[in-house]
Order: C-alpha cells, then structure tokens, then sequence
C-alpha cells in the first residue's frame, strides 16, 4: 500500500527520500516520486511508473535540488498507475503526498471544475492539493489553507503537505492510515512506518486518529481532531527490529521461511513458562461465553485453524469472519464475549473498523499484532505481540505460523481456565508445542522436494488443496499462497465437499494437493482421494511416515512430514505450503517478494 515519506533536513534531501522510499518498497507499489523545495524556496517533483530505480534514473538525469522533500511510493486506487497519477500531487504552490482513501473526492472535484481549475489526474489525492491550492491562491496562509483542506475531507488518510517558499516547513495529518514523525537533531522526519524512519532517527511519536501536526526543524506542533495542540509520547525504537536485509536469501519469503523454527521458539519462551502459560493480567476465559476470531486473508485464516482449536480444547463456541464482512454486518455479539483481531501490520483498515465496532459491544478486545506500535495494538484492550520480527515480503510466512502459536497458547489457556484440562494433561499440549520449532526445522529440509514437485505445479492452470479439519484452513491458506506467488489459480477445499461441486473440475491435468497428517480422520480423506483417483486427478499427498506408508498408492508424489506436534500440526503443514508456492513462483519468474498488484499492509477498505 502507498508509503510515505518527508524530510526537513541539512543535506541534500532527495537521495535520502528515495533510500527511505526503497525500506517501504515492501509495502507493495506500482509508481513512485519526489518533490523537493529548494534554498531559494523553489517546489519541484519528478515520478516515474514502475519500479524505483526508474524514479532515481529520473533523478539523475533531472536531479531535484533541496533539503526538504517528500516522497511517495504508490499502490493504485483511484486512476491506473500512470505518471499523471503518481505522488506528490501538485497544484500552484503545494505538493501533497497521500495513503489512504479520500471517499468524497468526486463532491470536491466537482465543486474544483465549477471554481475554474482543472485536474490534471484520475487520482483522490489530487483533490486535496487542488483544495489546498486553491485556499493559498486566495490568500491564506500555508498552514491554514492545509487545515481548511483537511477539514473538508472524508474517507481515511496519511498525508504531507509542501509548500512552495517554505524551505522549513511541513504540514502532516492522519485519520484512519498510520503515520509516524521522526526527531532527529536540527531535522525532523515523517514516515509510514518506523521501518522508513529508521536510518534517520530512533525517536518516533506515533499521531493518533484525527491528529495534525506542523513540522519545522526546531521539532512538531501537533493539534487534535478539535484543533487543541497536545502532547504525544516520543517512543524509542529498537532500530535493530528494523534491518531489512535478505541475510544471504534470494528472496525475503525464503529467508523469512526459514526463519520459523526460531521466531516459533521465541513465542514460546515468551508465552510459555515451565509448564505456565503467561499472558498479561484479564486474559482468563473462566467466564467468556464466546469468542470472535477477525482477520483479513491469511490473518483470517490463522483464525480459522483457532477456531478448532478454542472448540475442541477449550469447548469455548467461535465464530471467526473475515473483517471486511464483519465491520458491516452488524453482528450481534454477547457482553460476556471476546473478540480477537488477528493482524501481522496491526493496520489493515477492515479490521481495524471491525475492531472498532467489537469495542462498543464485548467484554474485552484482544489484538494479535505483529507490529507492536501499530493501531490496533493501541486500540485493543490488550496486545499480543506475535513476535515474527520484521516481515517484507508481502506474502505472509512467518507471521502466519507465529499467529498460530500465540492462538495455540490461548486456547490452551481457556481449556485450563474453563477446567477442561488439568495440569497434567495441559502439561502434555504444551510439550507438544514445544515439540514444533523442531519439527519445523525438519519441514524445512522439505524445500528441495517442494522446489522439484514445482516443475509439476508451474505447468497447472489449476490447482486444489483438500484438508480436513483444523488442516481445512491451512489448505486454504496453501491456495492463497499460490495464487498470490505464482498467480495460477488454486481452491482450497474441506476433502468432504470435493463430492458436493469440486470434484467436477477434476481431470488429469488439475494437481490435487492432500493434507492428510495420519489421524482420525485420515481413512476418510484416503476416500477421497480415491474419488479423485477414480477420475485421472493427480494428487500430492502430505502426510507423516504412518499415512504415507498405508495410503499413497496410486498418487502422483508424496510429501514425507514429520510426525508428532499433537494438534499443533497445522504449524507444520504451513512449511510445505509456503516453499510449494514458493518456489512455483521462482520456476514461472514472478516477483516472489513483491507480487503484483498486492500490498503489505492494507491500510484502505
Ligand atoms: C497473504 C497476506 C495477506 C494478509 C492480509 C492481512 O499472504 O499476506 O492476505 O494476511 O492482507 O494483513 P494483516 O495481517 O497485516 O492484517
């Protein structure tokens, strides 16, 4: 999702915009651009379609002089990715650079075409530097004419305003989209995340919802959705956390793949005490009487495999929903209930609205975050943190598993609060747990085979996954990891209503990836495989030792997977889903880190 960037600082600006821009290229994006203001006050911008490097080729052939600049990269909404299109929008004397949605865009439009002036792009954003523009030509200061803009504008955003003659002044606002100002000494910074910040500076003051703030190099005034200046807390970062670096991988997901077994074992030495479970005070289930499970995508979808877990270990009825139908539905929830936003950036709009409508109607909010300054770590009652440290490829691996973890530990939590499971038996789940960063480790010795089974898949137009059980999900999730990667189309089904619809598409040339681990339910999968069998399907089957010992004749290959992990095993199955993707996507040549068309963190509806 667009990303953003301003500096008010003593060197050459652009150069240290465009590094800045390239630590928030994970975010996802299709068009990118600058505007500087230069020591004699000129304002000046240069964009460029398509990667980066086209902008800073741009740059060096028509350098932007200057030492305060903002910077944008952008992930199309409103108007193709075009150059017209791309930030900073200009109009006379102001740049403005945006994340976020402007939903009364076309009422503004409109009233700009009756006033005389003429957009120059498709885009939302460009409403607010017309607006602004506007205020200035009839003479309002530079501050006022942004705060009369932004007090006409709906919908959610990040932006910052330049001005042209201003070469030590920056106006920024946020509602909805995140926003972080940097201090530095003498210069001051503002950014999308602390991940954009963090070669400038360790101090970060993250703005809340309705917040403005007016930045000079002497430091930021920041006013309320009233108007009424206040304080907001500087936070020092861990700038460590921050290192973007592939550590010697040909891409992030690889490296961020590998990296399960230890950030699993960190959520366990975190979580987990001798045979304790600790989470913070008024975590205890005894008298919760339901719980909402909300995500988007794979977030969504670590929820789903919990909703098994909450149930069958805890009896505790779930229901888990994608955010985007949630915020809308209105559903009706008990006051005794709790609800869980599960979210790897902490900022993606739908659940963070959703979060926002549970607040009013349950007994306490909870959310899972990997991003632990982010918005829903504030808005929850309580954060969780996920502990997956930095994740950049926008495809989800290792935050996905870490989710799982936390989601584990809290059901194990409600079964011992609730009684359904006494220290002995909690004793063995948790051994279980404690079994999986191993056995993760040998799940990962699994990419050779996955990389040669991907020969197969690249050739698919089609792909289906089947699971049962707390494996369903993890199915699902298998064919949203391929289809984001290497952009064939896959389906995730539950193995038993492959006979109710799916099983029409079966022919010889639709892979049919099977996730049997040998357990109670595994003769009834081994039945429907025969099924697909029956009709020339081809399946891959992944299971333990045990299922592929009595159940892989006739299939096309097998996975081997360790055994053990207890009802944790969806952890494992993930693996095998993330590198098949994986390395489908390496063998069709897409962009593995960055696929198109999506974005990191979805910070519009
Ligand atoms: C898929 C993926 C997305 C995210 C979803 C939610 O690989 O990464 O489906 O899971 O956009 O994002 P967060 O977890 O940041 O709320």
């Amino acid at each position: 999702m667009c990303g953003i960037i301003g500096i008010l600082g003593n060197h050459e600006v652009s150069p240290q915009l465009v590094d800045a821009l390239r630590r928030l290229e994970y975010r996802g994006y299709d068009s990118a651009g600058v505007a500087t203001v230069d020591d004699r006050g000129r304002l000046d911008r240069r964009r460029a379609v398509g990667k980066l490097v086209n902008l800073s080729d741009r740059l060096v052939h028509e350098p932007l002089r200057g030492h305060a600049g903002i910077g944008h990269t952008r992930w199309a909404t409103h108007g193709a990715a075009t150059e017209a299109n791309a930030h900073p929008h200009r109009h006379g004397r102001v740049a403005v650079v945006h994340n976020g949605i402007i939903e009364n865009f076309r009422e503004l439009r409109d009233e700009l075409i009756a006033a005389g002036i003429r957009p120059q792009s498709q885009t939302d954003t460009e409403t607010v530097a017309l607006l602004t523009g506007q205020h200035m030509d009839a003479g309002l200061p530079p501050v006022e004419a942004a705060r009369t803009a932004l007090a006409r504008l709906q919908g959610a955003f990040a932006l910052a305003f330049l001005f042209e003659g201003e070469t030590d002044l920056m106006v920024v606002a946020r509602k909805g989209s995140p926003l972080a100002i940097g201090h530095g000494d003498g210069e001051m910074f503002v950014g999308s995340d602390a991940v954009a910040l963090a070669p400038f500076t360790d101090r970060i003051t993250y703005l809340e919802d309705g917040d403005h703030a007016v930045l000079t190099r002497a430091g930021a005034l920041i006013y309320d959705r009233d108007g009424h200046q206040v304080g907001r807390p500087q936070n020092r970062i861990d700038v460590g956390a921050t290192a973007i670096d592939k550590g010697g991988y040909r891409h992030f997901m690889a490296k961020e793949i590998a990296e399960q077994p230890v950030v699993i074992g960190d959520v366990l030495n975190h979580y987990i005490k001798g045979d304790r479970i600790v989470l913070p005070e008024g975590l205890d289930f005894t008298s919760v009487d339901r719980i909402s499970l909300v995500g988007c995508g794979t977030a969504h979808l670590a929820g789903h495999v919990a909703k098994y877990w909450f149930e069958q270990l805890a009896g505790l009825p779930c229901d888990i929903d994608v955010a985007s139908e949630f915020r809308y539905r209105e559903p009706p929830l008990s006051p005794e209930s709790w609800f869980i936003a599960i979210s790897q950036s902490g900022e993606t709009a739908d659940t963070l609205a959703a979060l926002d409508y549970a607040r009013a109607h349950v007994a306490r909010t909870v959310g899972l975050v990997n991003v632990g300054t982010s918005a829903i770590a504030r808005d929850a009652d309580i954060a969780l943190p996920t502990l997956a440290g930095i994740e950049v490829s926008v495809a989800s691996s290792k935050a996905f598993t870490c989710q799982l973890t936390v989601l584990a530990i809290l059901a194990l939590k409600a079964a011992h609060d609730r009684g359904r499971l006494d220290d002995a038996a909690l004793a063995g789940h948790l051994a279980d747990l404690r079994s999986i960063p191993g056995l993760l480790q040998q799940a990962l010795n699994l990419s050779e085979d996955c990389r040669a089974l991907s020969e197969w898949l690249s050739q698919a137009q089609d792909v289906l996954y089947l699971g049962r059980g707390a494996l369903f999900p993890v199915a699902l999730e298998g064919a949203l990891k391929l289809k984001e990667l290497s952009y064939i189309h896959a389906e995730g089904y539950a193995s038993g209503e492959l006979k109710h619809g799916p099983i029409a598409l079966i022919d010889r040339d639709v892979p049919v990836i099977v996730l049997a681990p040998h357990d109670g339910l595994f003769d009834k999968t081994i039945s429907n495989m025969q099924e697909v069998m029956a009709r020339h399907g081809q399946i891959l089957l992944l299971s333990d030792p045990e299922g592929i010992a009595s159940g892989s004749d006739g299939v096309h290959a097998t996975l081997r997977m360790p055994a053990g992990g207890g009802l944790f095993q969806p952890i494992l199955y993930a693996i095998p889903m993330q590198y098949l993707a994986y390395h489908t996507a390496v063998a069709k040549g897409t962009d593995v880190d960055q696929p198109r068309n999506l974005a990191k963190s979805v910070t519009v509806e």
